[in-house]
């Protein structure tokens, strides 16, 4: 295999993304709980470029340099089109002629990094001068469409909406938005794209036609159009979400996971689920979710940022948020929230309760109702429940407090301060039982 050039990248980001109808820039936007660009510069990361590059507006500059502290990026002051995006980060890539330039679109999240470097080899192998990353997708109405001469190299790029509408003399496939620029003979062109009158815009896909006039070679490779569609709208970001939980969902399922349905289970860009785990209908696995082995979620849960070890089962009906962490055989029931808290081996939580900031030992039981009143307006204090401590229905647990290890608290008890170790603990006012009450409280009630 020939060896690959030095790669530089251009992320372009800076169009006015008007069809979301939306204060979040287009490309913050998020596909499996992330925003689109977090995507697309992850999938560049694996071709290890010695640079990429993201084009802003100045109208979502700082929303997407709050996003991506780290990333460099250079501002397009006006939407002049694509090619006019990419001519603005030129300045920011000296060393390009010594390697290839991939220009790719932020609003394309689910592009795959195979499909990349599948280009790459194609350039290298082919030696050609530029390589289109190209698709069919069933409607090319909102593309622009390869034209090819019979050896298959491409002729121009020329957008559906400049097509004939019999769209004769073009291909079926058409342009995914992802390019791959010769920096030493394709990049130099890029400062002579025309301008279009009646768009007002400079199209990058014009450099195509630019490099045949001067003689040089563009070829192809076609990726999976499910893959490579772009977001221009609500209805295309609903459509990414759909195929990105299907290969979720597939990939779970031959990873041994068991989706009772998988139309209803919903998983985020890093969630991991091991094999024997069996998720039930109507389950979202918000970010940050770690599911081992042979767990269950039962249907209706919604878990984020929570760690559940092997043999635990959760729901159904249950929140479970920010590092909430299960170990081995622990449960937690139906109607339960629990956040930033710890559940060691065999704890169980099982009926309507809110465990925040707490740390629940090994084998402990917590029953229904039970409340942790972790705030008090200003800032959130710590419950520690020992081992093996039997917590009655409906206790409150004022934090910060510390209940010992094999400690009983009897139901409805209000616990203020810490219970040491083998106590029990109880505070109920004193039950008054007046015999014949009730029948006095009747006729009373009927005499008036
Ligand atoms: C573009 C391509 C089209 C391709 C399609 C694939 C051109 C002229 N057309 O069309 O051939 O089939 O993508 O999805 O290249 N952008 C800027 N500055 C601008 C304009 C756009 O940064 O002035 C960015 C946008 O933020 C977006 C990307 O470029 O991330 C593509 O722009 P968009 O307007 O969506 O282009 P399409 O009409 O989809
Ligand atoms: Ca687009």
């Amino acid at each position: 295999m020939k060896p690959l050039s030095p790669l530089w990248v251009v992320v372009l980001a800076a169009g006015r993304g008007t069809r979301m109808r939306s204060n979040l820039p287009k490309v913050l936007h998020p596909v499996g709980g992330r925003p689109m660009l977090a995507a697309v510069l992850e999938t560049v990361q694996a071709l290890t470029p010695v640079q990429t590059v993201v084009v802003a507006s100045p109208d979502n500059q700082g929303a997407l340099q709050r996003a991506f502290p780290d990333q460099a990026f250079c501002i397009q002051d006006q939407p002049l089109g694509t090619g006019h995006a990419v001519q603005q980060a030129l300045p920011h890539l000296s060393g390009v002629p010594k390697g290839d330039l991939l220009v790719l679109c932020g609003d394309t999240p689910l592009i795959p990094a195979d499909c990349l470097q599948e280009m790459r080899q194609a350039k290298a192998q082919t030696g050609s001068d530029l390589i289109v990353l190209a698709m069919g997708p069933p409607d090319l109405k909102a593309y622009g469409c390869l034209k090819l001469d019979g050896d298959g190299r491409v002729l121009e790029i020329i957008e559906a909406k400049h097509l004939d509408k019999d769209r004769t003399d073009v291909s079926n496939l058409c342009n995914s938005g992802v390019i791959l620029m010769d920096g030493d003979r394709v990049v130099p062109l890029l400062d002579q794209l025309p301008h279009h009158a009646e768009t007002g815009e400079y199209y990058l896909t014009d450099v195509v036609a630019m490099a045949v006039q001067a003689g040089l070679t563009c070829r192809f490779v076609e990726g999976p159009w499910q893959d490579l569609l772009g977001v221009n709208d609500r209805k295309d970001l609903a459509n990414a979400e759909a195929q990105f939980q299907t290969q979720r969902r597939q990939h779970a399922m031959a990873q041994g996971v068991t989706l009772l349905d998988p139309a209803s289970t919903f998983f985020s860009f890093d969630t991991i689920v091991e094999p024997d785990v069996t998720l039930h209908p109507f389950v979202t696995l918000g970010p940050g979710v770690v599911v081992e082995r042979g767990a269950q979620v039962l249907p209706f849960s919604c878990l984020s940022d929570t760690h559940l070890g092997p043999d635990t089962k959760v729901g159904p009906f249950c929140h479970l948020r920010n590092r909430a962490v299960l170990h081995q055989g622990a449960e937690v029931g139906n109607f339960v929230e629990i956040k930033e808290s710890t559940l060691h081996a065999d704890s169980k939580v099982k009926h309507l309760s809110y465990v925040g900031n707490a740390q629940i030992g090994d084998r402990s039981n917590i029953g229904a109702g039970v409340v942790t009143c972790n705030y008090d307006g200003y800032t959130k204090h710590p419950t520690h429940i020992g081992q093996d401590v039997l917590l009655g229905s409906n206790t409150a647990l004022i934090a910060p407090v510390t209940v010992g290890h094999g400690v009983v608290v009897g139901a409805g008890s209000v616990i203020v301060t810490d219970v040491p170790d083998q106590a029990l603990a109880l505070s109920r006012p004193e039950q008054k039982t007046i015999n014949d009450g009730a029948k006095r409280f009747h006729q009373k009630k009927k005499g008036s």
